[in-house]
This record gives structure tokens, C-alpha cells and sequence, in this order.
């Protein structure tokens, strides 16, 4: 397909623009266009196009907002110091999307019809991808279940979109220490489930643990396994890693629970080289927290493409009806300070980019 606009193209005054990039927040502000098509059963994928970012007319019984028939990506577009703009890694988002759709029962958009939508609204918008340290434009392609019934049964109409905007770091200025809820009450996954497709209702689910994390004046939630609350899943929008005082960058493997992240799979290739030795494995509740305790878990993290390597400076849990409190020994360390300075030194274009990860906005 090929994202086209229709009609001319108009963009905010450079007044409205200049003051939206001063301070963006996580996506406060939308750019002036996004992209869309529709697919049905009869016609498969069509009316691809770029139009004036506009809120839609949906009937109240559209499926999606019953049954929450949704999924979404999150990716960003990088501006580098000679104003070259930038996709790190979009043909991952573009497969996880098929994965997710299959999960929810959505039809699968062609990798190539994901990556044209994502370029089309990059180069049409290209005014709003911010300059400055950690700036970016922060895109969020979606795609719902767009028709109007009340049975519990997967839709014959869907509408895929993609919108964005600028986007400054999601947690604080991405250095500070977070200190992280671990809940071993409720849930974000469970075998079988959604865990492994990125879903709004995965999101939606995981607030409540999130609006208990903030009681106890943490900003994130670290998940454990639903069936034993004994073993350390993710947060509600991050990986998690931890690091050994030998070195070990260790994470649990994404079986089914966990979302596949695509900066997760990043910093696994990236850590050899910055002399960590990674290890996909189970991490028990009692491992990471006598390892604090007792010296042997050094560092730990949470990462995304929103997050990009956000460092944990404390987790907080409940024990025995107490409430306790787990301060990692290094609480914004060498390894994730490391890790996190090649990764976006990559995606920034400050370094070689040895695995060809990086795409430029304007090649199709
Ligand atoms: N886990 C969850 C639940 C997420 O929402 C995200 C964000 O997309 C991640 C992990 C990290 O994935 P990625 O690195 O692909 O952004
Ligand atoms: C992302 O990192 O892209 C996500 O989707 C996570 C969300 C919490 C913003």
C-alpha cells in the first residue's frame, strides 16, 4: 500500500511548533497528520492514505470497545546532528505487530505496509522530530476491531492506524534512579495469555498495580509470574535485566508471558562487547533480592523504546505484611550507565552502527 495524502498538506504555524518542542512531555502534543487503512474481510487491506491528524466518528457498539480487540507498536524516529532522520530496528516492530494481530485474532499487515505508514508519517511530519539530548518522535502504530456488534466473536472490519508526536525521556530524565513496586498480588500475564502480544488490555490490567506502586512512591511495577508470584516477569511497559558482581547481564526468557522487546534484544547483542556476559534465564524473586542484599545482584534496569535504559535505584515489596525496601548496591551503575550510552549513541548516529540497525526516514 502507499500513504498518500489527498489533499495539500498543512502544517501548524512554526510558532505552535516551536513551543510544543520546547517541552513535549511523552507524547503530549500529536503531529499534524497521521496515516491509516482500513481492512474488511471482503476487500482485504484498502484506503490507504495520510490525512490531518482528526479524531474519528465510531458507533458506540464498535467491537474494540467492548471486547478490547486492540495492539499497538511504539518506535521512535531519531534525528541525528546533520538533521538525517532515523528508524532503529522497524522491520522488528513491523513482525512483532503481525505476531500481536494473530494473538487477537487481527488481520496481518504486510511488514511492507507497516514500514510505508511509519515512513510516510516521519516524512510528512518530519518538522516535529525534535533536536536535543534524548528528543525524539515517539510513533505509535495501532490497529483495532471496527465494527459494530455485541457477540463475543473476532471482527470483520478493522482499522489499522499510525500516530505521533515529539517525545522527551518517559521516566525523568532517563538517568535518575526509579524506584520500582514489585507486586506479587496481581498480574500482568499468565500462561496461555496475552503476556507475549502487545495489547491494550495487557496495559489496562496492569494499572492498578501501578496506582499501588505510586502509593508507596514508586514509578513502575515489576510483575512476577502469575501461577507462583515466585519468579520475575517484566514491568508493565519495560524488560528487566539485572547485573552480577561478575558480570552477568541476566534477564528471563520471553516464554509466552513476556513481550519480546526489541531494546531487550539490543543490549543482549550489544553487552559482550562492553565486556557482560549475557545470560536469558529465570530470575527468582529470592535470588534478585538477596542478591542485593548480599552483594552478588549489583545493578539493575528496566528497558524499552520509551524508557530506553531506565536504571533501578530501589525496589520496594511487601514481606510479611511489611513493607520493605531493596536498594540496589549501585543505583545508577558502570554497566547500565554502559549500556545505555552505546545504545543510544547507536540509535543517535554518536556510533558505528555495527549490526545495520539503524534506517533512514526517506528510503522506501
Ligand atoms: N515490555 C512491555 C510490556 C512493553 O510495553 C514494552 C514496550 O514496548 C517493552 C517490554 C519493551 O519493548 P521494546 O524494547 O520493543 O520497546
Ligand atoms: C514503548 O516503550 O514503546 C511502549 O509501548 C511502552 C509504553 C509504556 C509507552
Amino acid at each position: 500500500m502507499t500513504f498518500k495524502s489527498a489533499q495539500p498538506v498543512t502544517h501548524s504555524d512554526n510558532d505552535r511548533l516551536a513551543k510544543i518542542l520546547a517541552d513535549p512531555g511523552f507524547v503530549n502534543f500529536f503531529s499534524d497528520h497521521m496515516a491509516q487503512a482500513e481492512w474488511s474481510l471482503e476487500k482485504g487491506w484498502h484506503d490507504p492514505g495520510l490525512v490531518d491528524y482528526q479524531p474519528w466518528s465510531l458507533a458506540p457498539g464498535t467491537a474494540v470497545f467492548h471486547y478490547a480487540q486492540e495492539i499497538f507498536e511504539g518506535l521512535k524516529v531519531y534525528r541525528h546532528a546533520d538533521d538525517s532522520l532515523w528508524l532503529f530496528r522497524p522491520e522488528m516492530n513491523a513482525q512483532r505487530f503481525q505476531r500481536s494481530a494473530q494473538r487477537m485474532c487481527l488481520p496481518v499487515l504486510p511488514e511492507d505496509d507497516f514500514l510505508a505508514a511509519v515512513r510516510a508519517l516521519a516524512q510528512v511530519d518530519a518538522a516535529w522530530v525534535p533536536k536535543g539530548a534524548e528528543m525524539s518522535y515517539y510513533m505509535r502504530p495501532f490497529l483495532f476491531a471496527d465494527e459494530a456488534f455485541l457477540g463475543v466473536h473476532a471482527a470483520n472490519k478493522a482499522r489499522f492506524a499510525v500516530v505521533g508526536g515529539p517525545a522527551a525521556p518517559y521516566i525523568a530524565d532517563g538517568l535518575t534512579p526509579a524506584d520500582i513496586w514489585v507486586t506479587t498480588t496481581y498480574s500482568r500475564a499468565g500462561n496461555g495469555g496475552t503476556g507475549a502480544a502487545k495489547c491494550g488490555g495487557n496495559y489496562a490490567s496492569s494499572l492498578f498495580a501501578q496506582a499501588e506502586g505510586a502509593d508507596h512512591g514508586c514509578s513502575q511495577v515489576l510483575f512476577t509470574d502469575a501461577s507462583s508470584h515466585l519468579w520475575v516477569e517484566e514491568l508493565g511497559g519495560m524488560n528487566f535485566f539485572l547485573v552480577t558482581s561478575d558480570d552477568h547481564l541476566v534477564t528471563p526468557p520471553t516464554s509466552g508471558t513476556i513481550l519480546d522487546g526489541i531494546t531487550r534484544d539490543s543490549i543482549l547483542t550489544l553487552a559482550p562487547a562492553l565486556g557482560l556476559t549475557p545470560q536469558v534465564r529465570p530470575i527468582a524473586l529470592a535470588e534478585l533480592l538477596d542478591g542485593i542484599a548480599d552483594g552478588s545482584v549489583r545493578e539493575a534496569f528496566a528497558c524499552g523504546t520509551a524508557a530506553v535504559v531506565t536504571p533501578i535505584g530501589c525496589l520496594v515489596h511487601r514481606h510479611d505484611g511489611e513493607i520493605m525496601r531493596s536498594a540496589l548496591p549501585q543505583s545508577l551503575g558502570d554497566a547500565t550507565r554502559a549500556i545505555r550510552r552505546q545504545l543510544v549513541d547507536v540509535q543517535w548516529g554518536r556510533a558505528e552502527d555495527s549490526y545495520g540497525w539503524l534506517q533512514p526516514v526517506t528510503s522506501n
